[in-house]
């Protein structure tokens, strides 16, 4: 396993609190050895091993001049045989859910909640290896795992974001640098979304995408309209009393128009901040679709999770699962996978203390094994798949 730099050395002496305050979403913060000693547990080999596979999210971009080719996944054996000496770039999405050794790179960026953490994405960059100038729309963390990277940013507001047409990247137009520097091995670079950046291998490099990820009004609503459907709430249904005459059958006239506007307006204004909330929660639970866990081949009972637990076996969570919690009092609602339920105090506890590391042992656990309730929603977490037990030899 990776030993962890502390949240203060992560953010270049900052601290969660004041980096949150005035970078997060807000600006730019270059950390030089913000991960010190940072050796990759992968190397390109392993990385290219990823590739070859149908179900891995996968590009590997080329330049010639200024030609760019993208090729998405699953990259044959025979391309990576043919590969120039210069100028390529090979991506790998959720290596944190592929690779279980790098699942902890995570928990160091803790001081964000969980469900805003998209993925780790890995790239392996020959000299001169790029993805061009661009512009992303969430919050990432650069961190330079192997050989060293120049990285070029335009953090003014006025900087140009329009996109050419003629690539198959989404590449800007024009990219003119405020900034510049040369990242080596440990050094990192955090980007709010919509700053636009260009990084350049200056030598074989490897460089870990730490990206967040934020819902849109659009998941929202989707996730608020199938509660609403779910739900059994009364429907409000059109009206038009004192309507004028139809000038065409086929026309929606001036009144109509309104009228619908103000039943959807009705619709959102009349339906409390609780539902909201759960709608929120609901759709921030929603891991990467083909990740989900899978239940055991064989469903375990209380004895073998207490046996596995005394003897010093510990219980890991999924590594795609997202856990969102809405306290009520003691109590409270939990979502996983856009499923929600309702837990009394003492199994909410148990969820929450569950949710709070990636793996736990039964010093952490024995509070709650000897009650059925609790006992009951362990069952069921890992005979739905959401948490395994684990031997120390599986991470
Ligand atoms: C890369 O790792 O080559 C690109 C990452 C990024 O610009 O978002
Ligand atoms: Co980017």
């Amino acid at each position: 396993m990776l030993p962890l730099p502390s949240p203060h050395t992560l953010l270049g002496g900052l601290g969660p609190e004041r980096f949150l305050r005035h970078h997060w979403q807000r600006q730019p913060l270059l950390v030089r050895q913000a991960w010190p000693d940072l050796r990759s547990p992968l190397d390109a080999e392993t990385l290219a091993g990823l590739a070859l596979e149908a179900e891995v999210e996968s590009r590997l971009i080329r330049r010639t001049g200024d030609l760019w080719q993208l090729e998405h996944g699953p990259v044959p054996e025979q391309t990576f045989l043919a590969l120039p000496e210069t100028d390529w770039t090979l991506l790998v999405q959720d290596v944190d859910k592929l690779l279980p050794d790098l699942q902890a790179v995570l928990d160091a960026f803790r001081f964000v909640p969980a469900w805003r953490l998209d993925d780790l994405m890995v790239s392996y960059a020959a000299p001169g290896g790029s993805v061009g100038a661009h512009v992303d729309q969430y919050d990432v963390f650069l961190l330079q795992a192997q050989g060293r990277r120049r990285w070029q940013i335009d953090r003014r507001p006025d900087a140009c974001r329009r996109e050419r047409d003629d690539t198959p990247l989404r590449l800007l137009e024009r990219f003119e640098p405020s900034d510049e520097w040369i990242l080596e091995p440990g050094d990192m670079l955090y980007l709010p979304p919509g700053v636009p950046h260009h990084g350049v291998a200056v030598d074989a490099c490897m460089t870990w995408s730490i990206g967040f990820r934020a819902p849109t009004d659009r998941d929202l609503l989707a996730e608020l309209l199938q509660m609403l459907l779910e739900s059994g709430e009364p429907e409000r249904v059109f009206a038009d009393p004192g309507r004028a005459p139809a000038t065409h059958p086929a026309l929606l006239d001036a009144g109509s128009r309104r009228q619908g506007c103000t039943l959807l307006r009705q619709c959102l204004e009349g339906l409390d901040d609780g539902l909201l909330e759960r709608a929120f929660a609901r759709a921030a639970s929603r891991g990467k679709p083909g990740f989900q866990g899978r239940a055991p081949e064989q469903a375990v009972s209380a004895e073998s999770v207490r046996a596995h637990l005394n003897a010093g076996g510990r219980l890991a969570s999924h590594p795609a699962l997202r856990v969102v919690l809405l306290e009520d009092g003691d109590s409270g609602w939990c979502y996983m996978e856009g499923d929600e339920f309702r837990l009394e105090p003492e199994p909410f506890a148990l969820l929450s203390r569950l949710a709070s590391e990636r793996v736990l042992s039964m010093a952490a656990l024995r509070p709650w094994l000897d009650r059925p309730d609790c006992m009951g929603l362990l069952l069921d977490l890992i005979n739905q798949g959401h948490w395994e037990l684990v031997s120390d030899a599986d991470g």
